[in-house]
């Protein structure tokens, strides 16, 4: 019996907990019957979409707390009620939960970029954008930054939202259940463009998004552990508040806004 192998396993585990990972060994892709599909040994991931059914996948591995960077390039042209999901979650009935949802458009009308936070199972906290690019014509990065005092949404670096760890005010807030990155494209024509008005244009189906450049750190030693906004990154944060959100949950004047609106 070889004493040094357990040894060697523990310090592998914690050299790998970084992992650019290549799609083949990253993920697993778990519905949609051939309509997902790893390319370019693994450096390409794309998930399409037709009348008969969308597809997804999911991370093998789970994280609690951690940093997940991923390029997508969304559904080119008319891609009106089609949405691509991308997440973290914990599943079940009190899951946790960080959205990422892209709402399609026809051509040349805005996608909307959907965000949401679920502690416990209580979501409700949209906050929805327009991007400062057209997210169909090229790849761009989304990053989620999720540490124990909070969770940060970028886009290509830019923060775009901010979710604190306000446990001190009785708001509960993810940070027991380990999550995996989930990914879906899928049909929600009944509500997804203009809510519900424009239909999908079958015609031009199969619809495509693409995945490239997935990367997860979940090391407690990297510097997304302790990450917070600096005074350049809230100035941005407000950049994109000012011209670029289209609604948020705490200035919704149909609902009575939770307590962390108030903070
Ligand atoms: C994506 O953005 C994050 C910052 O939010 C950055 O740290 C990371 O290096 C970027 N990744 C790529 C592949 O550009
Ligand atoms: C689609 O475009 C219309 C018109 O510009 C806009 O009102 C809407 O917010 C856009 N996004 C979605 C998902 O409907």
């Amino acid at each position: 019996m070889n004493i040094m192998l357990p040894l060697l396993v523990i310090l592998l585990s914690l050299l790998t907990v970084t992992t650019f990972a290549n799609f083949n060994n990253g993920v697993d892709i778990t519905w949609g019957g051939g309509r997902g599909k790893i390319a370019e040994g693994g450096e390409l991931l794309t998930l399409s979409l037709d009348k008969v059914s969308g597809s997804g996948f999911q991370s093998k591995s789970e994280y609690l707390f951690g940093r997940i960077d991923m390029k997508i390039k969304l559904v080119p042209g008319n891609s009106a009620g089609t949405v691509t999901a991308y997440y973290l979650s914990s599943l079940g009935p009190t899951h946790d939960e960080i959205d990422f949802e892209f709402l399609g458009n026809v051509s040349g009308e805005p996608y909307t970029l959907h965000t949401n936070v679920f502690s416990q199972g209580k979501g409700n906290r949209e906050q929805q954008f327009y991007l400062w690019f057209d997210p169909r014509m090229d790849f761009h990065n989304y990053t989620v930054v999720w540490n124990p005092q909070q969770i940060l949404f970028y886009v290509d670096g830019t923060p775009i939202r901010v979710f604190k760890n306000n446990e001190a005010h009785g708001i509960p807030y993810p940070k027991a259940q380990p999550m995996k990155l989930y990914s879906s494209l899928w049909a929600a024509e009944d509500w997804a463009t203009r809510g519900g008005l424009v239909k999908t244009d079958w015609s031009k189906a199969p619809f495509v998004a693409a995945y490239r450049g997935f990367s997860a750190d979940s090391s407690p030693k990297g510097s997304w552990w302790s990450q917070s906004l600096d005074a350049a990154g809230a100035q941005k944060l407000k950049w994109v508040h000012d011209n670029y959100m289209i609604y948020d949950y705490c200035k919704d004047s149909r609902r009575a806004p939770p307590p962390e609106c108030f903070l």
